[in-house]
């Protein structure tokens, strides 16, 4: 029965003996697995895109550790290549796209009922994952919040500070603001179809959430989050929704409540008693060790593990990193993290 998954319970709120574990970029260059079934694909794009190749990506850490979830392969900034900006990596610097910080470039992006014309492969994949997943295993959809991909899309790639976007506020609010509703619309839409492809779970990603402070934050991080899941929950109740406002320190404090989500995706800055006292007393929390632990293992990963399960296990927890491993990280040490999870 789907309802005994145990990533499913504890997004329902039961505390388990041991808490189901994944890892954000499991699916990654540390897997040698990966980069060959990339270098096959030609790049990353051509990978996401290629639905028996992405699936066969997200398969290769549930093969190699049977994680409790398979995360989707795809990426963030898909939707904004749906929406009509163009897009690329470039190698070892990341994402470029055309910018957007004009009413005339906002007005030139397609309308949101286009997506699904680029974006059909990507639920392909989906389907192919629901009928391929060992019965245990839960299968998480995911999509970049507003602002993160409003980040990107203002900036042309990724940025530190996120001063471009911050600058679009500052001159241009309106501009902004209908860029933001019009990424939020596009979400809901793609959201929802991975839910109605077999995605049993949805993650909304906001990796700058950080950096949006007092009203800014509720306005531009909390309130598109909110207006995603309300839209998803009133087609799909029953689908729990994991929010990452990532970096919110002091603003990780009610945000399920007010947003709706099932549960909050805690990043490494806060600690993990902290985040029980003050987070996890509203439901589920997922995290949230720090990520260099998959590089430099050794007693540290061991304790530090141990410390974290310890820390959240009066409630439901999922265990995760506070970020996603990285490139350089030993896929041994993922498995000595999974052993101490499930105590083995
Ligand atoms: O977690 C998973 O395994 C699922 C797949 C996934 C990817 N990206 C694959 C990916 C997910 C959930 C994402 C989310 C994503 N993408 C975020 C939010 C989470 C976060 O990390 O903060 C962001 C900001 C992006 C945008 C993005 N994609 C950047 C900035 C980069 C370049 C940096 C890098 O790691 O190379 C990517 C590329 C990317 N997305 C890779 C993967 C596996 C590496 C691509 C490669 O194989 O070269």
């Amino acid at each position: 029965m789907a309802g005994q998954k145990k990533l499913l319970r504890a997004l329902a709120g039961e505390t388990l003996d041991t808490p189901p574990i994944w890892m954000m970029r499991q699916a990654g260059r540390y897997l040698p697995e990966y980069k060959a079934t990339r270098a096959q694909a030609g790049d990353f794009l051509s990978l996401c895109y290629n639905p028996e190749l992405a699936t066969e990506v997200t398969l290769q850490p549930i093969r190699r550790y049977g994680f409790d979830a398979a995360i989707l392969f795809a990426d963030i900034l898909l939707v904004p290549q749906a929406l009509g900006a163009d897009l690329w990596f470039v190698t070892g610097e990341g994402p470029r796209l055309s910018t957007i910080t004009t009413p005339a470039e906002l007005e030139q992006l397609k309308p949101v009922s286009d997506i699904h014309e680029t974006l059909s492969p990507i639920y392909e994949t989906v389907r192919n994952l629901a009928g391929a997943l060992p019965a245990e295993t839960t299968l998480i959809g995911f999509a970049g919040a507003p602002w993160t991909v409003a980040t990107y899309m203002i900036a042309g790639r990724g940025t530190k500070d996120q001063g471009p976007a911050h600058q679009l506020i500052a001159e241009d609010r309106a501009t902004f603001e209908a860029l933001l509703d019009k990424i939020t619309e596009a979400t809901i839409s793609y959201l929802s179809m991975q839910i109605q492809a077999g995605a049993e779970v949805v993650k909304i990603f906001d990796s700058w959430a950080g950096s949006l402070k007092g009203s800014d934050f509720t306005k531009y991080a909390l309130e598109p989050t909110k207006r995603i899941i309300a839209a998803l929950k009133a087609e799909h109740p029953d689908t729990p929704v994991i929010a990452f406002p990532r970096e919110a320190g002091d603003n990780y404090i009610g945000f399920a409540k007010a947003t709706g989500a099932d549960c909050v995706a805690l990043d490494n800055s806060v600690s993990a008693d902290w985040a029980a006292e003050n987070v996890q007393v509203d439901g589920c929390v997922q995290g949230n060790l720090a990520p260099h632990h998959m590089v430099t293992g050794g007693q540290e990963l061991v304790d530090e593990t141990k410390r974290i399960v310890k820390a959240f296990s009066k409630g439901p927890h999922i265990f995760n990193l506070g970020h996603g491993i990285t490139p350089d990280a030993d896929p041994d040490n993922v498995q000595r993290m999974i052993d101490v999870v499930r105590g083995a």
